[in-house]
């Protein structure tokens, strides 16, 4: 890595949760990322849900076929595979993934906690305990959306009770078991996180590193801010800045970037996601920047992922520059748009190369 004040040179970056889609909007969103991006963990919350490895394969094919739409040249971006986690998923199931080399971690949604998580997981430990232990033997990721679903708990403390009810009895019940926590976003789950025994680790968004709950209300309810799990307090945005800047090696970047059209988030029941493939890494480093750590911004985006998921540091780099980047207002997506998240506002850095 190299700084000076106007310049940052870093290992290029890998993005641990993505949400690409399928179809047309697939075929809009890739090269975003992929121009940031050596490689990314692809979310399974289609259409159906990718529970299979049959299902990832064919959902890799597609991606790399939309890759070549865009122009893009083999060998440009890989996209690492995940399975969707269900009560019905096997040993078996789990086994072939390992196998496959595809396949790089399982999803758990519990049901009903998302976009897409209708047929997720109703009970961990009682439905899913076979596929957790082959999980744990095979050395294959369980990545967590970590919120309870429970009606009766505020939907700002579902993280925080989702360490009690969930992780604490899952990590007890299978203390090998990789686990990494996706979209932390509050001081509980940042505490836990780096006390943890065992190996667990979290992926951070840009947004929740930028923005605190204010940022929904701010002038009017503004639904590009709408993400789940949503945005929180302030202690809680400055605790994931401390984590994603300390050093340690347990939290790396991942964008949750997740497309919806223009249409579906500016509606009376907007959609939970922010579109910030387009200008990833400009968001990193500008929350970087705040607190005077650009310095550390090449071990989350770049090392701290890749030494979790054992796989090799990618060859590449990618150049930031300082300088005034206007965000655009929208961007074509299928027969809609996307709106960016911050659109039309500027950042302090843009990546050049
Ligand atoms: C994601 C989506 O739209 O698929 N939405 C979001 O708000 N992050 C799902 C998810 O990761 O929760
Ligand atoms: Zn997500």
């Amino acid at each position: 890595m190299s700084t000076t004040t106007d310049t940052l040179t870093i290992i290029r970056p890998d993005d641990w949760h993505l949400h690409l889609r399928d179809g047309a909007v697939l075929d809009s969103v890739v090269a975003d990322t992929a121009r940031q991006f050596a490689r990314a963990i692809i979310m399974p919350n289609l259409q159906p849900p990718v529970t299979t490895v049959a299902l990832a394969i064919a959902y890799r094919d597609r991606i790399y076929a939309a890759l070549k739409l865009a122009g893009m040249g083999e060998g440009s971006f890989e996209p690492l595979m995940t399975l969707y986690l269900t009560d019905n998923t096997s040993a078996a199931d789990i086994l072939a993934a390992k196998q496959s080399g595809a396949v790089h971690g399982v999803k758990l949604y519990p049901a009903g906690a998302t976009t897409n998580s209708a047929a997720g997981v109703t009970d961990l430990l009682g439905r899913c305990s076979l596929a957790l232990e082959a999980m744990q033997s095979a050395g294959l990721p369980l990545l967590v959306h970590g919120e309870v679903t429970d009606p009766a708990i505020d939907l700002f403390d579902r993280e925080a009770v989702f360490i009690d009810r969930v992780m604490i009895p899952l990590r007890r019940a299978f203390p090998e078991l990789k686990v990494v926590f996706e979209h932390l976003t509050t001081r509980e789950g940042v505490n836990y996180v780096r006390e943890a025994e065992g190996p667990v680790a979290a992926t951070i968004t840009a947004h929740h590193l930028l923005y605190n709950r204010n940022a929904l209300f701010q002038g009017g309810i503004r639904p590009h801010w709408y993400c789940l799990p949503v945005l929180k307090r302030e202690q809680h945005r400055l605790a994931l800045l401390d984590a994603a800047t300390s050093g340690t090696g347990r939290f790396f970047l991942g964008t949750d970037s997740a497309p919806h059209s223009k249409g579906l988030k500016e509606n009376a029941c907007g959609c939970a996601g922010c579109y910030t493939a387009l200008h990833a890494m400009e968001l990193y480093a500008t929350a970087f920047d705040s607190v005077g750590h650009l310095d550390r911004l090449e071990a989350f985006a770049s090392l701290n992922g890749p030494a979790f998921y054992g796989l090799p540091v990618n060859q590449g780099k990618l150049v930031l520059q300082r300088g005034s980047y206007q965000i655009p207002a929208e961007l074509p997506m299928a027969d809609s748009t996307v709106v960016p998240l911050a659109a039309g506002e500027s950042l302090a850095w843009k990546v050049v190369a």
